[in-house]
């Protein structure tokens, strides 16, 4: 009502009433979805609104749904013909730098499938009236300041597909009950201050992506559902095994690195027929279970086992793997040689080999000697006889007394 009292111009009074007396032909916004958006505009301070932004665009002497150019930019209506009243069904904000908070009848937007917020700088908790957004599908609201916990509202999303609420400053346990949105395809919670052990969600049976990086969870790894492709863990403080990651035949892209994981590496996850890229690195780990019968026709690329506590001998078979490109095996405990036939794998398919700060012996296989030009790594810090001037070899060996009982294993 202010925006319509505060005009100046008789014609655009006339013209709301008109459109009020002629609602056949002009759908007008439910009053509560109108001012939930004057609420949204009305908490971001007006210096944070760039002149050519979408909440600039938020024009309320005119009804958002019955606007027409480029005025309630980011805003989606319902279109349920010409009687009946309209709702808001889609927010999708620009990355404006727009400093707000969301209020609480952000819950009155209850036809809303679509809030996208992401990359701003909105702050505050999250109102637990987002409960009542029974339609939404997406929740986009990364790269933020919001904090508080999500407990409160979030197994009220019924109907979501999507939730995006990395980079922000939230915390608390993720709930048990969120295993009950059963259409979720995609979760990220990455980059948070969320804390708790992680819920067993291996009910969400269409969950394709979930992302958990750079938080503060414990214990051991959840029970995950079998359609998951990408499992990002890292920057935790999660231990146990992880040899049950080996029943999730869908995996392309593993990252656990940075946690206190132990045991081995399997051969189940090894031999998990999608599986691109594993990450491990920064764990307690202590083996890997390469044999002879693993990596052909694997698709694997990436295995980053680095700062870990492997022992053993490197594993011959890792050159089965035929789309291997990149290895990182550093800081280990790994003894023995070089086998032989990694030699013929250097440049082509191999990009990247780090073996450095081991406990490696021996002569180095001969194509290590012009490998400088063809692949990028470091042999260095280990017992080998590596001469210095071969690139690779990086600055030096061990020092013979760190080396003893090595060097019997030649
Ligand atoms: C249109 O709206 C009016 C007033 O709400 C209602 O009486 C009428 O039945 C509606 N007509 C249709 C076709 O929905
Ligand atoms: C809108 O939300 C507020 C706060 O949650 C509530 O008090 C009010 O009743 C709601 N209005 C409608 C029309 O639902
Ligand atoms: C693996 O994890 C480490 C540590 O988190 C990270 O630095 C690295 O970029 C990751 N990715 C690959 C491909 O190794
Ligand atoms: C490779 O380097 C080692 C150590 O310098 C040397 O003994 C060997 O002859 C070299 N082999 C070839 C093929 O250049």
């Amino acid at each position: 009502m202010d925006s319509i009292s505060s005009s100046s111009s008789n014609s655009v009074v006339v013209a709301m009433v008109l459109a009020s007396i002629f609602a056949l032909v002009h759908s007008i916004t439910l009053r509560s979805d109108t001012e939930a958006l004057q609420a949204l505009r009305r908490s971001i301070d007006p210096n944070m609104i760039p002149p050519s932004s979408y909440i600039s665009s938020w024009d309320f002497s005119v009804d958002p749904c019955d606007s027409t150019g480029a005025k309630f930019l980011g805003i989606l209506c319902s279109n349920p013909g010409d009687n009946v009243t309209n709702r808001i069904v889609s927010i999708e904000l620009d990355n404006a730098g727009y400093d707000g908070f969301l209020t609480h009848n952000i819950g009155n937007l209850t036809e809303l499938t679509s809030l996208d917020l992401s990359r701003n700088q909105f702050r505050g908790p999250l109102p637990e009236t987002l409960r009542n957004l029974k339609k939404l599908t997406m929740l986009s609201l990364s790269g933020n300041f919001f904090t508080g916990g999500i407990a409160g509202w979030i197994n009220g999303l019924k109907n979501i597909e999507s939730i995006d609420l990395s980079e922000n400053l939230l915390s608390g346990p993720i709930p048990a009950r969120v295993s009950e949105l059963r259409r979720l395809t995609r979760i990220s919670l990455a980059n948070n201050e969320f804390s708790g052990r992680i819920p067993d969600i291996n009910g969400l049976w269409k969950l394709d992506t979930l992302d958990l990086g750079s938080n503060m969870f414990v214990g051991s790894l959840p029970k995950l559902p079998t359609k998951l492709r990408s499992l990002t863990l890292s920057h935790n403080q999660l231990a146990g095994h992880i040899t049950e990651l080996g029943s999730l035949k869908e995996l392309r892209h593993i990252d656990l690195s940075d946690n206190k994981f132990t045991g081995s590496i399997s051969r189940s996850i090894l031999s998990l027929p999608s599986l691109n890229q594993l990450n491990v690195s920064f764990n307690q780990l202590t083996s890997i279970e390469v044999n002879t019968h693993l990596g052909s026709g694997s698709p694997l690329q990436v295995l980053n086992a680095q700062r870990n506590r492997l022992q053993g001998h490197l594993p011959v078979s890792l050159v089965n793997f035929e789309n291997l490109q990149v290895i990182n095996l550093a800081y280990n405990g790994l003894t023995g040689r070089i086998p032989l036939a990694y030699g013929q794998r250097l440049g082509r398919p191999w990009r990247s080999l780090f073996l450095d700060d081991n406990f490696l012996s021996g002569r180095i296989p001969r194509q290590f000697n012009s490998s400088g030009s063809r692949i990028s790594g470091n042999l260095g810090n280990n017992c080998l006889s590596c001469p210095v001037t071969i690139p690779i070899c990086g600055g030096g060996q061990r020092p013979a007394s760190a080396c003893i009982g090595e060097i019997g294993n030649q």
